[in-house]
């Protein structure tokens, strides 16, 4: 089995200063990647900001013996996405690996969701991996290669109560992945998504602490340093990684129904079970895969 190696690397870990990030950043550089540890240093409700989160992994990374630079940029503006991706170029002149993993909560149900606490998580979550993406993205179809790993949650994939400004935002990532694997193809940039479970700072009051003590960052680290690596061919893979269990998340489409002629509404309820029906459901990669399977498959609609 070929080792996994980032010697000549350089990667860019947002809100790398605790938690997930934090251990990424680590194992990315204990395998000789040069690293931006990137952290805002605020509150878990995105208030306020320090060095000192940042200073920390960085110098725990050199003490180590590896390489790192600390940034300490906001990602949820445009000009911080920007000054991150150049505190890598500035620095070692290049970027092959991107980690959105930068992330705060403010948790209400939907009728408290106002909207300051709504716009706030979009714009951490969603807006900053635009804002950091799109420059480093920019960058590595230049060079032709990248590897770009985006963090979404079974929150929004699946749903979790009180939490629709970070769903919202956690699903959205996944439809931004959808479309930069296909952008990226040609130019040998993947990107996927990691779909994690840990207890940090963001689950602490979340999660039963026994479980909390359980779900280490550690085991979510694997998954990720595969998809930032050279090896990994797969782009647009959503993957689960919690405590030693790894799998993969699809959007899939169900066989459906075909009805020879227009169906009434009537008819729609008459065949529900049939129209929901996930058995034998397909993955589809892109827009034109779907709809050459649903027209090939048809009858001309009278
Ligand atoms: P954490 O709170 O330990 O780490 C997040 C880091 O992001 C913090 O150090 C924080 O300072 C930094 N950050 C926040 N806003 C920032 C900004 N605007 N610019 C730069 N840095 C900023 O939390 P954790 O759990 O390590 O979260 C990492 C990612 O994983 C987040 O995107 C989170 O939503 C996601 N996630 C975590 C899960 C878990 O079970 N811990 C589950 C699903 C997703």
């Amino acid at each position: 089995m070929a080792a996994i190696d980032f010697t000549e690397r350089v990667a860019i870990v947002t809100g790398a200063g605790a938690g997930l990030g934090r251990d990424y950043a680590i194992e990315l550089a204990k395998r000789g990647a040069k690293v931006v540890v990137n952290d805002l240093g605020g509150t878990g409700d995105g208030k306020g900001s320090s060095q000192a989160a940042a200073d920390r992994v960085a110098d725990e990374i050199k003490a180590a013996g590896g390489t790192a630079v600390p940034n300490y940029d906001d990602v949820s503006i445009p000009a911080g996405g920007e000054n991150i991706v150049n505190t890598a170029l500035d620095n070692f002149g290049r970027v092959d690996i991107l980690i959105n993993n930068a992330g705060i909560l403010r948790d209400k149900s939907f009728v408290k969701m106002d909207e300051e606490t709504w716009d706030v998580v979009l714009k951490v979550h969603l807006k900053g991996t635009y804002n950091v993406t799109r420059p480093a993205f920019t960058h590595m179809r230049e060079h032709r290669y990248g590897r770009i790993v985006v963090t979404s949650s079974i929150s929004g994939l699946i749903g979790n109560f009180g939490q629709s400004n970070y769903a919202a935002a956690k699903v959205g990532l996944a439809g931004l992945v959808n479309v930069l694997k296909l952008e990226g193809d040609k130019y040998n940039i993947k990107v996927n998504v990691i779909v994690p479970t840990a207890g940090t700072r963001l689950t602490a009051n979340v999660m039963p602490s026994e479980m909390f003590e359980q779900l280490k960052p550690e085991h979510v680290t694997p998954a990720v340093l595969y998809l930032c690596s050279e090896q990994c061919r797969d782009s647009g893979r959503y993957i689960k990684a919690m405590n030693g269990y790894y799998s993969r998340l699809a959007i899939v489409i169900g066989p459906g129904r075909h009805f020879e002629k227009m169906p009434t509404p009537e008819e729609i309820m008459a065949n529900w079970d049939k129209i929901t029906d996930l058995e034998g459901a397909k993955f589809f990669n892109d827009v034109n895969e779907f709809m050459a399977f649903v027209v090939g498959s048809r009858i001309q609609l009278q």
